[in-house]
Order: C-alpha cells, then sequence, then structure tokens
C-alpha cells in the first residue's frame, strides 16, 4: 500500500476505513474486523454520530496488545457547530473522550460553514453564523492552539475549493496538511488535485464508491452509479477485481488518501485487497474520460442566506 507523507515524517496509509453512515451496532465491529485484517488507518467524525462505539472498539484492540495505537492513523473532524474559538478545544475534547484516546493523528475542519453551537443540522438561517462572524482563520488559530498543545498532531480541513485554502492561507503561515473531499471517476478534480500538490497539501477522498448507502434526501433522482458504471466493470472484469476494487485502486494510483466505507466483513477485506489489482495505461485513460463534475455530496444544504456562499465548492460551473 502506498503511504502519504507528512512535512515532519509522518507517513498515513492510503487506505483507511470510513465510517460515515457505519450504524451503531456495527461500527464497532467493522471498525476490529478493519483493523484485524491489517487497516491502519481509521477516518471518523464527531457528526456521525458513532465515535463512543469506534472508542469501545479502539480501546478493545489496544488493550488485546497485538495493535498499538501509535500505529494506526486515527482521524476525526470538527463539528460546524464549534468553530467559535472558544469551542474548538473542548469539542475535540470530546472526541478524544468518545474515541478512548489521547491524541488523534488528523484533526479537520469539516465544513467551511459555522453554525450556533448545538446546531447539528441547520433548520433556518438563525442557526448559522455569518463568516463575517466566525471566520474560518477565528476556528483555524484554535486548530493550530490544539496542535501546539498535542492533541492533535495534525491539522487540516475537508470541503475546502481552491479559492477558500488560498483565502486561509494568506492569513497565516500554518498551512492546512490535508484537504479531504469528494473524490471519484465523476468527480475527478484535477486542478484541484494540481493545487494541493502544488502546495504540499494532501488529499483524501471520500465516497469513493458513490456512498449509495446516503439517506434518500440527500439523493439526487436518477444518480448515476459508479459501482455499476460499464467501464468500471469491464475493468474490473478484466483483471479479476471487484468493481469497488478497481475504483479505491484508482484513487491509490493517483496519490491521494481513499476511505471506503463499509460495515460488511467481506467487503472490508476486500477493499482493503484492492492493493493487489494493477491497473494499465488503457484502464487509467478510460477512467479518465468518466469525468463528468458529478457531486453526490452536493453541499446545497449548507447553502441559505445565512451564509454567504452561492455554492460551497465555488465550481464555476454550478447551476443553482
Ligand atoms: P456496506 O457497508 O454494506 O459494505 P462510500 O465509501 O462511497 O461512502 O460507499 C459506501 C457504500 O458502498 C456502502 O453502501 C457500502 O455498503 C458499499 N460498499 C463498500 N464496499 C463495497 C464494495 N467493495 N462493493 C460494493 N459496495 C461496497
Amino acid at each position: 500500500m502506498k503511504y502519504l507523507k507528512f512535512k515532519n515524517g509522518d507517513q498515513m496509509p492510503a487506505i483507511g476505513l470510513g465510517t460515515w453512515k457505519s450504524d451503531k451496532g456495527k461500527v464497532g465491529e467493522a471498525v476490529k474486523t478493519a483493523l484485524n485484517s491489517g487497516y491502519r488507518h481509521i477516518d471518523c467524525a464527531a457528526t456521525y454520530g458513532n465515535e463512543a462505539e469506534i472508542g469501545e472498539a479502539f480501546s478493545e484492540i489496544f488493550s488485546e496488545g497485538k495493535i498499538k495505537r501509535e500505529e494506526v492513523w486515527i482521524t476525526s473532524k470538527l463539528w460546524n457547530d464549534s468553530h467559535k474559538e472558544e469551542d474548538v478545544i473542548p469539542a475535540l475534547k470530546k472526541t478524544l473522550k468518545d474515541l478512548q484516546l489521547d491524541y488523534l493523528d488528523l484533526y479537520l475542519i469539516h465544513w467551511p460553514v459555522a453554525f450556533k453551537k448545538g446546531t447539528g443540522f441547520p433548520e433556518n438561517d438563525e442557526d448559522y453564523y455569518s463568516l463575517e462572524e466566525v471566520p474560518i482563520i477565528e476556528t483555524w488559530k484554535a486548530m493550530i492552539k490544539a496542535k501546539k498543545q498535542g492533541l492533535v498532531k495534525h491539522i487540516g480541513v475537508s470541503n475546502f475549493s481552491i479559492m477558500k485554502l488560498e483565502d486561509l492561507m494568506e492569513k497565516t503561515s500554518e498551512h492546512p496538511e490535508m484537504n479531504q473531499v469528494e473524490l471519484h471517476p465523476y468527480l475527478q478534480q484535477n486542478e484541484l488535485l494540481e493545487y494541493c500538490s502544488s502546495k504540499n497539501i494532501n488529499v483524501t477522498a471520500y465516497s469513493p464508491l458513490g456512498s449509495g448507502d446516503r439517506a434518500d434526501a440527500m439523493k439526487a433522482e436518477n444518480e448515476p452509479s459508479l459501482l455499476e458504471n460499464k467501464t468500471i466493470r469491464k475493468i474490473a472484469k478484466k483483471h479479476g477485481a471487484s468493481a469497488g476494487q478497481v475504483l479505491i485502486k484508482w484513487s491509490e494510483i493517483r496519490g491521494t488518501a481513499v476511505i471506503p466505507k463499509s460495515t460488511n466483513e467481506g467487503r472490508i477485506k476486500e477493499n482493503l485487497q484492492s492493493t493487489g489489482v494493477n491497473l494499465d495505461e488503457d484502464d487509467l485513460k478510460e477512467i479518465a474520460a468518466l469525468d463528468r463534475h458529478f457531486r453526490y455530496v452536493t453541499g446545497e444544504f449548507f447553502v441559505t442566506k445565512g451564509n454567504s456562499y452561492e455554492n460551497i465548492y465555488d465550481d464555476a460551473d454550478y447551476k443553482a
């Protein structure tokens, strides 16, 4: 497996287990299965609502002694209701307590929007802070403080466009070390990838399999399926692999980390075994041609009068 390198020499395994949408009652077992089958990277977030169960799994695994805490890369994310300077470290400490950890390897600002304290999901404009009220740089300064305090080894962002990265980096010399964004063959984001690479920002691909298990309310009508895509299936067949493995391998080849979610033992193992699949030049050319700037996670749920975004990703070709 590939590793993503950080400035201080730390290395992040390219394939991690995603836990967004992993149900309570299943996620703990999934994390244990993943670690016992060789995963050394688990991606979490406070808003997924399952960190306490993941923490139980970590505690069990680490106390068995076969796998040590420091051998596993653990990421979590700050929810949008804790962007005010005084709220960042308490939110992080709650995540650490839930995950039963002393530190995180990576902590990300989950979205470039701020909600009033206690807002899980905003219902109206009053639930938001404007960017003038709680600017990203305020949140970022608290993230830097968390790193200095040793609560997290690395800090970064998620769902940030080039414009938002530039805006943040103009205001601080401590640049984000990671940007976690939606990435897959229908949304290849080459420009963002090149930009991040030029600024030494690592990238993690979320929803690499198309996140078919999102709630119906989050789905567009007639969404294209990645796992059913004819080209992906043809390439999978050619290599005796599964469609999921082709999608994961493609992300790994592009130099990003990738965090496929599964709570199914067979698929958790299958996804890690994608490292053994070899895609050739022809395959990569065919997959490159699938790009259609299609987002599964549109971000439209965060675009209201309450924040100043027309579209959260600053997409040039965005149509409301
Ligand atoms: P399950 O948890 O039952 O395995 P994403 O990572 O893009 O969010 O996609 C997650 C969805 O893909 C879940 O519905 C998950 O279901 C499913 N999934 C995970 N791995 C595979 C795989 N190798 N083949 C097909 N579906 C998969």
